[in-house]
Formats: structure tokens, sequence, C-alpha cells
């Protein structure tokens, strides 16, 4: 365990996200998590919302250290992750709710577009969908922190960037989810609930 990725963001955001998670996913079964990066997430999440099955992913080259996290938990609601790649085809489960955290920022638009349209394939009326992250409203930073942030991952991959929230409303939209709640986060992150209409 000592030797898996670990992510500090994951450690200090676990506990409000969860506060959020408790509320909007309390008649939830089926969760699928996108991007699921260290797992961290995924085995804290699954252990504090046992009425729920924690459905993590990731691109392939994760999986590896993901699922031994996973193992290592043995959590009975939190299967090996599998294999999802936003811009592939994606799985042929359903779902009654997606999470993904710190995703939309790191790929590309052409990816966000994918990641929407994959959401409104694996999922029905009533589904919840919550996105956790940074956003720009009208165009504009939260914060200094987050306009350096985005110099950073700009100068790491020019296709990624903290996006536009209008944006995201709109994508969201065209998948017949509605933005029911914009909930306030921690170091000038947003968590957004979606619900399928
Ligand atoms: C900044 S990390 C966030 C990880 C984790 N959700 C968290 O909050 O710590 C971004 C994640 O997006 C994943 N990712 C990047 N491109 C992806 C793609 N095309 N399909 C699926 N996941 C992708 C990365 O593998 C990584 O796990």
């Amino acid at each position: 365990m000592t030797q898996l990725p670990f992510s500090q963001a994951c450690e200090n955001n676990q506990r409000p996200i969860l506060a959020v998670l408790t509320h909007k996913l309390a008649d939830s079964l089926h969760l699928l998590e996108v991007g699921s990066g260290t797992g961290q997430h995924a085995t804290f999440f699954a252990s504090h919302l046992p009425h729920l099955t924690w459905q993590a992913s990731d691109q392939h080259c994760n999986l590896h250290h993901i699922n031994c996290r996973i193992k290592h938990f043995k959590l009975p609601n939190l299967p090996a992750a599998v294999v999802l790649d936003i811009g592939n085809t994606w799985t042929e489960q359903h779902y009654d709710a997606v999470f993904t955290s710190n995703t939309l920022h790191i790929i590309s638009k052409q990816l966000v577009e994918a990641f929407f349209a994959g959401v409104g394939l694996i999922t029905s009326t009533n589904a919840n969908l919550l996105i956790y992250g940074p956003f720009n409203y009208q165009k504009q930073y939260t914060s200094d922190s987050n306009a350096n942030f985005d110099l950073w991952l700009k100068d790491r991959d020019p296709h990624s960037g903290i996006r536009d929230i209008e944006w995201i409303v709109e994508l969201a939209k065209a998948q017949q989810f509605e933005l029911v709640e914009d909930v306030s986060m921690p170091a000038n992150n947003r968590l957004l609930h979606f619900i399928k209409r």
C-alpha cells in the first residue's frame, strides 16, 4: 500500500465531498466513477456509502494500482475497477449515478464533450451526476490560485484547462441533465450536482 500512488488533494477533499455525496446519493444504488486516479476516493467513499456499489474506472495504465488499493480494502460494494477511456466506447452497463473529480480540466475539450455523451448513454431518468473540480464563471477565474493553476495546466498540456461552468451546463443539458445545485467547496472548487430529467 505504501508504494501505491498517493494524492494529498484526495486526502484533503474527501471529507468535504463525502458530506455532500451522503445527502445527494442517499437513493442511488449503482455509481460509476470516471477517472478514479489513485483509487483513494473509491475506497473512502465506498466505505462510507455502503448502500451503493461504487464502480471505479480509469484508463488502462491506471488500473493496476487502483485495483491493488481496492483489493487491500476488501469492501463488498467496491468491485475491481474497469477500463473506461472517455474517448473510447463506453460500458454497456447502466448506472443511476456518475461521479468524477478533477478530470474535466485535465482532458481536452473534445473529451469533455465525449464525457457528457457517454454519461448520457449509460444513465436513465433521475440519474445523479456529480462533478467535482474548479470552474470559471462568465469566463473569469474565481481566485488567483485557480488562474495560476490554469497556466500550469496549459503549460503542461495546451488542450487542458479550467472549464467554463456555462459550457458544462450546456453540455449536460444536451443529455437532459439539469444543474440542481452548485456547491461551494474548499480551495476554490465546486461540486456540481445534475439530475437527468
Ligand atoms: C487529476 S486526475 C484526478 C484523479 C481523481 N479523480 C482525483 O480526484 O484525484 C485525472 C484523472 O483523469 C484520468 N483521465 C485522463 N484522461 C482520461 C481519459 N481519456 N479517460 C478516462 N480517464 C482519463 C486520469 O487517468 C486521472 O485518473
